[in-house]
């Protein structure tokens, strides 16, 4: 059986984040064969091109966990309509210097979760459309938009709700059989 290396990468910095919560979660209902490992953007300074010649080294650990996981899954908050600023100066991190960008062909799916109806939907519109222009092929379904109540995830990573659940089971499922497609096609030669 192949195993695959997920990187999560949350968008939320607060150390109460649900998000955290939420990927705690999903980690926890994703099929056996999935690894997961947290990359953390908390210590990058904000990006700017006059460090592409000299990258600090938090930036190429960075990039560098990106590089070397499998796919990437991304649960994050929605922050004024949009994604965390945070976030958002992560992945030019990850983009640059220009000719390196470590999302290149590399398999991704968005989540998130927020107390509001639309949970992060459009967040997670504005990180697709990121996503596309970074070149990483992308879960488009089943889409994920998750309300948050403060009794949905327990402190130990499980979801109360069985529906919901069983959503996120299935939704993991399909994040599975999605990186199994898309690693088993090589990307054109260019
Ligand atoms: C929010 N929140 C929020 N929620 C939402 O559904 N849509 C939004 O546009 C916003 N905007 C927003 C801006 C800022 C600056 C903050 C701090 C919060 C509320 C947000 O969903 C809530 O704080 C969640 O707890 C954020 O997720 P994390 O950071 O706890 O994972």
């Amino acid at each position: 059986m192949t195993r695959y290396k997920v990187g999560y990468i949350i968008g939320s910095l607060a150390k109460d984040s649900i998000n955290r919560r939420l990927a705690m979660a999903l980690v926890k209902l994703a099929p056996e064969r999935l690894e997961f490992s947290e990359i953390s953007f908390k210590d990058l300074p904000l990006y700017s091109y006059d460090y592409d010649d000299n990258y600090p080294e938090v930036a190429r650990q960075f990039k560098q966990a990106i590089e070397r996981s499998d796919a990437i899954l991304f649960v994050t908050p929605e922050y004024n309509r949009s994604i965390p600023g945070a976030l958002k100066n992560a992945i030019d991190w990850a983009t640059r210097p220009y000719g390196s960008n470590s999302f290149t062909h590399k398999p991704s799916a968005v989540i998130g979760t927020s107390p509001g109806a639309i949970g992060t939907a459009l967040a997670q519109e504005d990180l697709r459309a990121i996503l596309n222009y970074c070149n990483s092929p992308q879960m488009t379904a089943p889409e994920a938009y998750i309300q948050f109540k403060p009794d949905l995830v327990t402190g130990n990573g499980d979801i109360t709700v069985a529906s919901t659940k069983e959503f996120l089971r299935t939704f993991m499922l399909e994040f599975d059989a999605f990186i199994e497609r898309v690693l088993s096609v090589p990307p054109r030669e260019s």
